[in-house]
């Protein structure tokens, strides 16, 4: 039997764990992606397509009633599709340049094979007429794919990262085979009305379309939407965590193991150069080092989410972090209070909720960033209305979270003199910005942002066989 919806993205949301007595099983996966789609996907009684991780091959299976279908990769695929083309050309192509992509051409080849498979997939899975909602940078080829394999169907592509602006998109040597690709699409979605720009300026320049606003009309009258839907987080979920007994005793608990200080600074990331660790730890380290702060006051606690480890770039950006933090502790800290408490692993929600809870300043400063989710979950969790957050004015957030302490993560001086002002700000002034901000998180979560897309891919109004 179909289904009406499918929604294909790289990942599965599940990970293959192997429990204490050697015994495997699937386990729902922690981030962004998955609690944002999860919702729709119930709603619509839809099933998931992706990649399990990992070589091995398994049939289709159900995980907390989510229908879920496992697509294998081999080896080389693994290289060329995920660590290549996806996590070695197009995320730091589309992150800015902040590290130099590669452009290999095998990568490229491996990474049409992929996307076609999935477009396959995709293509058996639906029923007559369905929607398929097609998933982030690693997938663009799939609409294409699949409206040759299968016209009838409605399709919506969403990008979770950031569309660069046409001057670095242009380096791509596809780049005409990747905006055919998402034009696809009868939908194209982003973080920000600047992306949705930039993709519709390259359509009209690179493709040669007409392009009216956010409509693209292709020669065979069809019509293309792309516009910006901001994602979000459940932040009803994350406020009852918040406010939960153990929540609240594990906060206190992590308060006193860290010394009570008097402030405590929090950084929660995947550990990713877009992210700017590194440069926020210095701008910390400098402050206790000119005796801004001292490691009695205040304690800087960075939990960097092991990620791509594969890949060079983050290989060498451990590395990097690791030896900062290391010079930091060694030069400024004393006996039983480091200046940075860093931990290199992954939380499950509860005690991210936890760390939200007890840091009074939430420090995120990307060099680039499609939304960042940490920041929305940060304010979420603060149900006392206080606590301050540094964000960079490259998230996405930054465009909706205009209360917090906005940094250019480029500026040591700026961003050491933000750190300071939000340590050391008035709780009035804490509170004013905090409210602000959680009543912008609370009417904008994920369900507001995955229904505008659905019912937007939806509308009859604009039908992908209208006319010029
Ligand atoms: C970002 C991307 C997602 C990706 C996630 C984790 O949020 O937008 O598509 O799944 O990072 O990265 P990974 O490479 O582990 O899938």
């Amino acid at each position: 039997m179909g289904h009406d919806l499918v929604i294909v993205a790289n990942r599965l949301p599940v990970d293959r764990v192997t429990d204490h007595n050697g015994k495997a099983r699937w386990r729902r996966s922690p981030g962004g992606l998955v609690s944002a789609i999860e919702p729709v996907m119930r709603a619509h009684d839809g099933v998931w397509v992706g990649w399990p991780g990992g070589t091995q091959k398994f049939k289709p299976f159900k995980v907390d009633g989510l229908d879920l279908v496992p697509l294998a990769m081999s080896a080389d695929e693994i290289e060329e599709h995920y660590e290549g083309f996806s996590n070695g050309t197009l995320w730091p192509l589309y992150h800015d340049v902040v590290a130099k992509p590669e452009f290999h051409r095998e990568w490229w080849d491996t990474y049409v094979k992929v996307n076609r498979r999935f477009a396959e997939r995709a293509a058996e899975l639906a029923n007559d007429g369905a929607t398929v909602w097609v998933h982030d940078y690693q997938l663009q080829l799939v609409p294409q794919m699949l409206r040759e394999l299968r016209p009838d169907l409605r399709i919506g592509f969403y990008l979770h990262i950031p569309f660069p602006p046409a001057e670095l998109f242009q380096q791509l040597p596809w780049r005409r085979q990747i905006l055919e690709g998402l034009l696809g699409a009868d939908l194209v979605g982003f973080q920000l009305p600047g992306a949705a720009q930039n993709f519709i300026r390259l359509v009209r320049q690179r493709v040669g379309h007409k392009t009216h606003r956010d409509l693209v009309y292709l020669p065979d009258g069809r019509t293309v939407r792309a516009q910006a839907f901001p994602i979000s987080i459940d932040a009803a979920g994350f406020e009852e965590l918040a406010r939960s007994e153990a929540v609240a005793e594990r906060a206190a608990a992590i308060r006193d193991a860290l010394g009570n200080p008097r402030k405590i600074f929090l950084g929660i990331d995947r550990l990713d150069y877009t992210k700017g660790i590194h440069a926020r730890l210095r701008a910390f380290g400098e402050l206790i080092r000119d005796g801004a702060l001292t490691v009695d006051d205040a304690v800087f606690v960075q939990v960097a989410v092991p990620s791509r480890e594969r890949v060079e770039h983050y290989r060498n950006l451990r590395d990097d972090i690791e030896l900062l933090v290391g010079r930091i502790n060694g030069d400024l800290g004393r006996i039983g209070r480091p200046a940075v408490s860093y931990l290199h692993t992954s939380y499950p929600r509860e005690e991210m909720a936890a760390l939200y809870r007890a840091a009074d300043i939430m420090v995120v400063t990307p060099y680039r960033d499609g939304m960042n989710l940490v920041a929305k979950e940060y304010v979420a969790c603060r149900i006392h209305d206080d606590g301050a957050l540094v964000l960079s004015e490259f998230a996405g957030a930054a465009d909706e979270l205009r209360q917090a302490w906005l940094v250019n993560p480029y500026d040591m001086n700026g961003m050491k003199a933000a750190l300071l002002e939000a340590y050391a700000a008035d709780p009035k002034e804490l509170t004013r910005r905090m409210k602000a901000m959680r009543r912008q998180i609370a009417q904008h979560d994920v369900k507001a942002w995955a229904d505008s897309f659905m019912t937007e891919l939806e509308d009859d109004s604009h039908s992908h066989t209208k006319s010029v």
